[in-house]
């Protein structure tokens, strides 16, 4: 069943979900522990990890039952329409474990799988970026244009990692590569924040090898909305092994360099 959404409604609640998500963890950062691993012990949660996902969840199937969810913390479960929110309720846990700054509450609305609104929470930073599909994209407001692209020895590149080891040390391979042709590196350590980054000219470009729908299913909207590529390496969709983005030309120069480096294939 279809269901009248437009992408102008759904950001609003995606706005306010994640805000009132935001506050939450925000008033708990201090003192907090980590509750349980997963993948890897690398791999933590946070009590707060849970329930901010748990309050998202909530208060969306409250204002919107048939919509169905997708959140990292919990899993899907399955609706009777073609609206599905993609929760990422803390992206970036280990530094919101350490008491930093770059971490935040991510939250994209589909339609009929394509994401048409994205908001990505920012609550150290003060920060709220929105996008809704083919209007823009904004940061508290005021619109968004990524940097004009630079060459790659000019580029600040952000980049991040996975949990497993096996994969680390793969990632650590195609960084030593990289490192040497680009004007520096950045590991913020929250891939939503990363993107939203390149979206407000903050860094030039990203890649990640192994992220996650909701990792990015917000952010990139935030990026693309802003005039940023954001793409798989060989034109993949950027749900394959690695997402790359970055302005056009900047875009085309990384994406050799990384595909001759095989990034989305060694390890
Ligand atoms: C992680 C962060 C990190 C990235 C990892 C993600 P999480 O998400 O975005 O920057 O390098 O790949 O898994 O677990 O903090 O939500
Ligand atoms: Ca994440
Ligand atoms: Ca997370
Ligand atoms: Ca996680």
């Amino acid at each position: 069943m279809t269901v009248a959404a437009r992408p102008e409604e759904l950001l609003a609640l995606a706005v306010d979900v994640a805000g009132e998500a935001g506050r939450l963890a925000l008033e708990n950062q201090d003192g907090i522990d980590v509750l349980d691993t997963k993948s890897s012990p690398t791999d933590v949660v946070t009590e707060m990890d849970r329930r901010c996902e748990e309050t998202i969840r909530e208060r969306l199937l409250r204002e919107r039952p048939g919509d169905s969810v997708l959140g990292e913390e919990s899993g899907s479960d399955s609706g009777t329409n073609s609206v599905r929110w993609i929760v990422d309720p803390i992206d970036g846990t280990v530094n919101y474990l350490y008491g930093r700054e770059d971490w935040a509450v991510s939250v994209a609305a589909e339609v009929a799988g394509d994401v048409v609104a994205g908001a990505v929470v920012v609550p150290r930073h003060g920060d709220v970026y929105t996008a809704a599909r083919g209007a823009g994209a904004a940061c508290n407001g005021q619109p968004l244009r990524a940097a004009r692209p630079v060459r790659l020895d000019r580029a600040l590149v952000a980049t991040g990692f996975g949990y497993s080891a096996a994969r680390r040390a793969q990632q650590a391979e195609v960084l030593r590569a990289v490192l040497p042709q680009v004007r520096d590196i950045r590991r913020g350590g929250a891939a939503a924040v990363d993107l939203c980054s390149v979206a407000r000219g903050r860094a030039d470009a990203y890649y990640e090898r192994g992220l996650k729908y909701w990792d990015w299913a917000a952010a990139a909207l935030v990026a693309r909305e802003a005039g940023v590529r954001v793409e798989g390496l060989h034109h993949a969709p950027p749900d394959s092994e690695l997402l790359l983005a970055a302005p056009h030309d900047l875009f085309e120069e990384l994406h050799d360099l990384l595909a001759s480096l095989g990034a989305d294939t060694t390890g």
